[in-house]
């Protein structure tokens, strides 16, 4: 990992803020990377964590990060959790009525007040409700607040603090709807009484991972091509990533992550900030209203931060034929909810060695035939020896961590921190993240 690019990529976020002269808070969303490093640099870099579990938070306190700078997100809050944040009294934000009652309970019981905001749901979107399985509906959340969080309230012992959303998807068009309904909350809400100060829209801030458009419009070309009988495979077994095959009509597009895009990282947050509501651009609707505008990124704020490198353990053909290149780790250690992932790996052999190029496919230390670490072809400029290095590149976000496991009692991966003093040193995030 190294904690240079994750910084640079904080500074293009808080740049465009500064441009459009909005209040602004940028909290790195935890989840999409385990590493502890990453929570120092963002104590250090000024910025915010947004947790999804206890121990997330608790890191981040026993690191130092002030409560203020902590947002608790977690999809699912136990009481453990909830004595912690009032413990600490650390801002939550709020998804459902069975989490309000349990939060007022722990409060009652130490006497205790708490900042709180409600995820919000259920926006309009081109005459169409977005569908979600999170937050408070849209429709009755200022109802909500207004008649239970007031003196006499059931909830009189949260302190409201403001809204959030996190949207499925990488629309700007419907972040901006959402945005815009929320600033409408806010509007009910100062009528009576409560003061908004944040507006937080979450993550699923666009990154890009490719160079040109060509790559991935040839990729989409040659997948769907690789489907008729004399064509070459691309894919293990013509997997087709996604995309249903009825009597060689081809249904849907792949399942994968968007790869190339245009619009991205600060880009993205500049689209929405010039959105308009009643035809006055968001920024200005924040800037009138004093509102702080609040981002969670993880996966764009890991772009270029990481990468997986393991070694070769042994070359053979399948029982087709294919040759396979056994690599130590497993799928779990490249894997998210994207069908594959699309960006070569880079071949770093120890010799050079016969230059004679060669299509593998690499597979993991896992006991299934599935144990592909790819599913995508990969050629090689010369024939793999045992010991040779594989790099999976800009792997940092979500690819090495989020569903990592240990089954066959592997042990999981080292995360190593690698730095520029005078030569390149490579440190153990836990070391690494211990030193002040
Ligand atoms: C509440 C919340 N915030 C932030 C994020 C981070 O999203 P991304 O990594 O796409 O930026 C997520 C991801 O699921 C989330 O659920």
């Amino acid at each position: 990992m190294n904690l240079g690019l994750f910084e640079e990529n904080f500074l293009k976020y808080d740049k465009v803020f500064k441009d459009f002269g909005v209040k602004y808070k940028v909290f790195f969303a935890r989840k999409a990377n385990k590493c502890k490093s990453f929570v120092k640099a963002a104590k250090s870099g000024g910025f915010g964590v947004d947790t999804a579990s206890l121990n997330e938070i608790k890191d981040c306190i026993q690191m130092g990060v002030k409560p203020d700078d902590i947002t608790v997100t977690a999809a699912v809050k136990n009481r453990e959790l909830l004595q912690y944040v009032v413990a600490h009294q650390i801002p939550i934000v709020l998804d459902n009525f069975d989490e309000c009652e349990l939060l007022h309970q722990v409060l009652t019981e130490e006497n205790k007040t708490l900042r709180v905001g409600f995820r919000v749901s259920g926006f309009w979107h081109k005459r169409e409700k977005l569908y979600s399985r999170f937050g408070f509906d849209v429709e009755e959340i200022a109802g909500f607040i207004t008649q239970n969080l007031k003196g006499s309230g059931k909830y009189n012992r949260f302190l409201y603090h403001g809204l959030h959303f996190h949207l499925n998807g990488y629309s700007t068009e419907e972040r901006i709807d959402g945005l815009s309904q929320c600033l409408d909350l806010v509007d009910t809400l100062a009528i009576d009484g409560f003061k908004t100060s944040f507006v937080d829209i979450g993550g699923g801030i666009l990154m890009n991972y490719l160079t040109s458009a060509v790559e991935w419009d040839t990729f989409h070309q040659r997948l769907k091509q690789s489907v008729y009988e004399d064509a070459e495979e691309i894919t293990f077994q013509k997997n087709l990533l996604g995309i249903t095959n009825i009597d060689g009509n081809l249904i849907g597009e792949p399942h994968v992550y968007p790869y190339y895009n245009e619009l991205f990282q600060e880009h993205f947050v500049e689209k929405i900030l010039r959105g308009e509501k009643d035809g006055v651009p968001l920024c200005k609707h924040l800037q009138q209203r004093d509102i702080e505008l609040r981002i969670e990124p993880g996966r764009s704020m890991l772009d270029q931060t990481g990468i997986t490198v393991a070694k070769v353990a042994f070359r053979k053909k399948d029982s087709q034929g294919r040759l396979l290149v056994g690599l130590e780790m497993n799928r779990t250690q490249m894997f998210s909810s994207s069908a594959d992932y699309l960006l070569d790996p880079i071949f770093l052999p120890q010799y050079s060695g016969d230059h004679m190029p060669c299509e593998v496919y690499f597979v993991g230390a896992y006991c299934l035939e599935q144990e592909l670490l790819l599913k995508r072809k990969i050629q090689l400029h010369q024939f793999p020896e045992i010991g040779d290095l594989v790099c999976f590149v800009n792997t940092a976000g979500y690819m090495m961590h989020f569903y990592e496991s240990e089954a066959h009692l592997f042990a999981l991966a080292q995360n190593l921190i690698v730095e520029k003093n005078s030569v390149w040193t490579a440190i153990p995030d836990e070391r690494f993240s211990s030193i002040i």
